[in-house]
């Protein structure tokens, strides 16, 4: 049996060979004497085009094979350099293995986005969805394959979690006490210590306190799993659901974070840029127009840094009106994150030193005591990617800055110890996932990376 992506790979060698493969029918276009078939096996972003004539056996019963059924083919390979493919598949023999309804919802049209949302388990079938989901996988393994490399541990962490990595409060709680009557101590509360791990837990939002402890004794390391947000957000870059990749380094500073971070991303693109190019070429004329100029400018150029006191001073001299007015303390919204990106550098642009009010406690406080070691990487289209920081080594005014931000120190103890025994300067960050795919793809909502988006109010599939 021969893959759809042997015969564009090896085109030559099967010349005039006989072959067999197996796939979904695109398209059949039959007529009274001959027809043709394009059939999709997977495998490549492309499919082949099958021809049949009438001395084929069924001949009637396979001019009129519907959309989506499921056939094996066997055949001779033949070249044709002066038509439109540069091959077809003479059909000796067609083989029915599953029927399709005519009701099939993916006929030969252009649909919406919006409208295969509603179909998230046949989309992976269309042009855009297969192209979205090879590239999902093939950045999956380009970014283990760039750590890995340079020796990089890769670090499984809980999903299941006693803390709020973030301290933002945006948790799913994981229980198996009985809601409707749950067990409440004195002051009325639900009593965690009567549930399964005799405490609290939630799903984890974040893999970074646990990948600290890791590079704290392998150096280099990272995570790469899903991770999950409460958050009641409902924007095109958000899901409650999501994958993320959090890299950790020690004896390493803020700057060698970032350079890391830049590193990362071009591999990434590069690897794309080569591995994918059929679904690249498709996004470059389809989904964003002008796509592959900008990432192999990006790939070609150094990334921008600045500080947030000078986003902030961009920012107000901007001749544009934001939704959000601006002023020194406040976070940057997408538009103002787009902005800068898109309008100002038209380029990735890292963002360093936020205030720390608005940056979580694990972040290292900078002299100025007012902001912290931290670090943005704000891409054209999409925004934030990636957030990340040096980490808050030093025992005491971590513990302060926990008590600041309300945290139990107790239930950190463990984190904090790690301050005590060798915590030499850290760094990391996190890389959402979807969002480097929507930035290398082009396509602009989250719900169209994820297979089966978890987004508020949809868990459908
Ligand atoms: O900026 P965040 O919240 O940083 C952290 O979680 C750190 N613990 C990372 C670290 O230093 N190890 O999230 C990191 C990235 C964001 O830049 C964004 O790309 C993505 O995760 N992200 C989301 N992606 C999709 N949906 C959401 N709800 C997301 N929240 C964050
Ligand atoms: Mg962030």
């Amino acid at each position: 049996k021969t893959s759809i992506k042997q015969l564009y790979q090896n085109t030559e060698n099967f010349s005039d060979k006989d072959i067999i493969i197996n796939g979904w029918i695109r398209t059949n276009r039959g007529s009274k004497h001959f027809g043709f078939i394009e059939v999709n096996d997977g495998t490549y972003f492309k499919g082949v085009q099958v021809v049949y004539e009438e001395d084929i056996d069924n001949f009637s019963q396979i001019s009129k094979l519907t959309i989506a059924t499921a056939i094996t083919v066997r055949g001779k390979f033949i070249l044709t350099p002066d038509s439109k493919q540069a091959f077809e598949i003479k059909a000796d023999e067609i083989k029915i293995e599953a029927s399709a309804d005519s009701s099939y919802p993916l006929q030969k049209k252009r649909h919406t986005l919006e409208y295969l949302r509603t179909i998230a388990h046949l989309r992976p079938r269309s042009n855009t969805f297969s192209a979205v989901f090879r590239v999902r996988s093939l950045v999956a393994y380009a970014v283990h394959q760039f750590f890995q490399e340079r020796d990089f541990v890769y670090t499984h962490t809980p999903i299941i979690t006693a803390s709020d990595a973030e301290g933002a409060g945006e948790m799913f709680h994981v229980t198996t006490l009985d809601l409707k009557n749950p067990p409440k101590n004195e002051r009325g509360d639900i009593d965690f210590s009567k549930d399964f791990f005799d405490k609290a837990t939630n799903l984890t939002v974040s893999g970074q306190l646990e990948a600290e402890a890791f590079a704290l004794a392998f150096q280099k390391v990272y995570t790469f799993g899903p991770t999950f947000r409460a958050e009641n957000s409902n924007t095109a870059r958000h899901a409650a659901e999501f994958w993320m990749i959090e890299p950790e380094i020690a004896f390493a500073d803020l700057n060698d974070d970032m350079e890391l971070a830049e590193d990362m991303i071009k591999y990434v693109i590069n690897y794309l840029l080569v591995n994918a190019a059929e679904e690249m070429n498709f996004f470059n004329s389809f989904i964003n127009k002008g796509l592959l100029d900008k990432l192999n400018n990006i790939v070609n150029s150094d990334f921008a840094h600045i500080t947030y006191t000078e986003a902030i001073d961009i920012l107000t001299k901007a001749k544009k009106e934001f939704q959000y007015p601006v002023s020194w303390g406040m976070d940057l919204q997408t538009e103002h994150e787009r902005y800068i990106a898109e309008e100002v550098y038209k380029k990735p642009v890292f963002v360093t030193d936020y205030p720390k009010d608005i940056k979580a406690f694990y972040m290292r406080l900078n002299d100025d005591e007012k902001t912290v070691a931290a670090m943005d990487l704000l891409v054209p289209g999409v925004g934030e990617i990636i957030g990340g920081s040096q980490r808050e080594e030093r025992h005491d005014i971590l513990l302060e800055r926990m008590s600041a931000v309300g945290l139990n120190s107790e239930d950190y103890w463990w984190y904090l110890e790690l301050r005590k025994y060798g915590g030499v300067k850290h760094a990391g960050f996190g890389l959402g996932f979807e969002r480097a795919i929507m930035y290398m793809t082009g396509m602009e909502n989250i719900r169209d990376v994820l297979p089966f988006p978890r987004t508020v109010g949809n868990a459908e599939f």
